[in-house]
């Protein structure tokens, strides 16, 4: 073996298996796959659990093709990953999008409401199910108890992206989980804030609304026929280690959490359930965009992503006592630095409007001939690209939808402050894709 590898990798790569006899088969797991993914179903309360080897994309992908199919209405919250866009294109179903209101002071996207939902289902009686992120990024949750009411009302499942609250079943101070709030299919991103290794996620089923046989074949086709055995042994671990301690570790940490004084404000909105993990804190009132705190912090410290207004952390089982404490002193050097500043002026981020049928579904967009053209002669054109600046991650502009005023005054915004413009096939904004319809 290449010296350079074996030094990186030890002995890791003569653990490299397959499906060997007793190892199992993911794509159809009958002995110890199906063990590890039985105790972690019964563990965080789903019927059936499966193990993921392509993120929670490939959850969301399977959770979509199992659901709907082509011409099939959805609703989707318009703050999904895009991960649920490839899954509307994959599936070839038509969404409505679900508008999320913007906090004036942080800028920043409060999370889908019942209200919204409700009124989605009223006006698109075909609706064949529905499509929800929570937790978001910045670890706010949405009302899933009543929404999950209002949308089994109507007779369609709830499909919940919970990539950042995999941790939520472990400790009772964290949010009420999609599963207890009765969602039908949850997915969630082990990797981000449990033990596992990069690209490990769980999808959950609960109840009779969604085919267990229809999730299975959904992720048969959108993964590999070959997962490697070291993510699969990483979610196994991880799955044991949180229903042995996960309550304690939890309980550790929020106790350290709770102790720590920050000298910035922190977004916490009323009335909305969050994660006590994310800490979103305002850099403005020092005349800071979060991305020059950002800077200003790197290397010794590294935020889990900046806005214009705050700077976002992610606490988590790796975060000690003492990286609190060296991150509570350097945010007081800064403040102390820059207290004196004007404080930044209110950015001018829209809320997006309540229900939007795109102008073509993201598959119509995809399949449709496009041509780049200058982003000034864009105005009402229709989006061939689903461009989600990062961060926040969540799309500007989905293909399909029209490239507004708005669209693109907050394409630029974004862009001006430093954000890294995802899935925009020129990422200096000079030209956009459109659809020549
Ligand atoms: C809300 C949300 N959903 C889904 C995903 C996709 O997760 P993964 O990277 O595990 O595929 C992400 C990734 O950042 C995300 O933020």
């Amino acid at each position: 073996m290449e010296p350079l590898l074996r030094a990186l990798w030890g002995t890791a790569l003569e653990q490299d298996l397959s499906e060997l006899p007793g190892l199992d088969n993911l794509a159809q797991p009958t002995g110890v796959l199906a063990e590890a993914q039985a105790v972690v179903a019964a563990t965080v309360g789903s019927d059936r659990a499966w193990f993921l080897v392509n993120g929670a994309t490939g959850g969301l992908l399977a959770a979509l093709l199992a659901t709907v199919g082509p011409g099939d209405r959805v609703l989707v919250g318009r703050n999904v990953h895009r991960s649920v866009i490839a899954g509307l294109v994959l599936a070839g179903a038509k969404p409505v999008y679900l508008g999320v209101g913007v906090d004036p002071q942080w800028g920043l996207p409060w999370p889908v409401t019942r209200d919204v939902v409700a009124a989605g289902l009223a006006a698109y009686p075909d609706t064949k199910a529905v499509v929800l992120v929570s937790p978001t990024y910045e670890g706010l949750c949405s009302p899933l108890l009543e929404i999950a009411q209002c949308v089994h009302n109507h007779g369609v499942p709830l499909i919940v992206d919970e990539a950042h609250g995999s941790h939520f079943a472990y400790h009772p101070a964290f949010p009420v989980t999609a599963l207890a709030a009765g969602a039908d299919v949850v997915v969630q991103s082990w990797h981000k804030t449990l033990g596992t290794l990069t690209q490990t996620a769980v999808l959950h089923l609960k109840g009779e609304r969604v085919s267990a046989e229809r999730l299975s074949q959904a992720l048969n086709l959108v993964q590999t026929s070959s997962p490697n055995y070291w993510l699969l042994a990483a979610l196994e671990g991880a799955g044991v280690q949180m229903a042995q301690q996960g309550e304690q570790i939890y309980g550790r940490l929020l106790q350290w959490v709770k102790t720590f004084e920050w000298p910035l404000p922190r977004w916490q909105p009323p009335g909305i359930p969050q994660d006590p993990l994310r800490l979103t804190l305002g850099t403005w009132p020092i005349g800071l965009t979060g991305f020059a705190l950002d800077e200003l912090l790197q290397p010794q410290i590294i935020a889990e992503f900046p806005s214009g207004r705050s700077l976002t952390f992610c606490l988590g089982l790796g975060t000690t006592q003492t990286m609190l404490e060296t991150l509570a002193d350097r945010l007081k050097s800064v403040y102390t630095e820059y207290c004196h500043n004007a404080p930044l002026p209110p950015l001018a981020i829209p809320s997006i409007p309540s229900c939007q049928e795109p102008a073509l579904s993201p598959r119509e967009a995809y399949f449709c001939p496009q041509r780049s053209i200058p982003l000034r002669a864009a105005l009402n054109e229709i989006s061939a690209e689903t461009i989600a600046p990062y961060p926040p991650g969540i799309p500007t502009v989905i293909a399909g939808e029209r490239f507004t005023e708005s669209v693109i005054a907050t394409l630029q915004t974004l862009q001006e402050l430093g954000a890294e413009m995802v899935g925009a096939s020129d990422p200096t904004l000079q030209t956009l894709r459109i659809c020549k319809v």
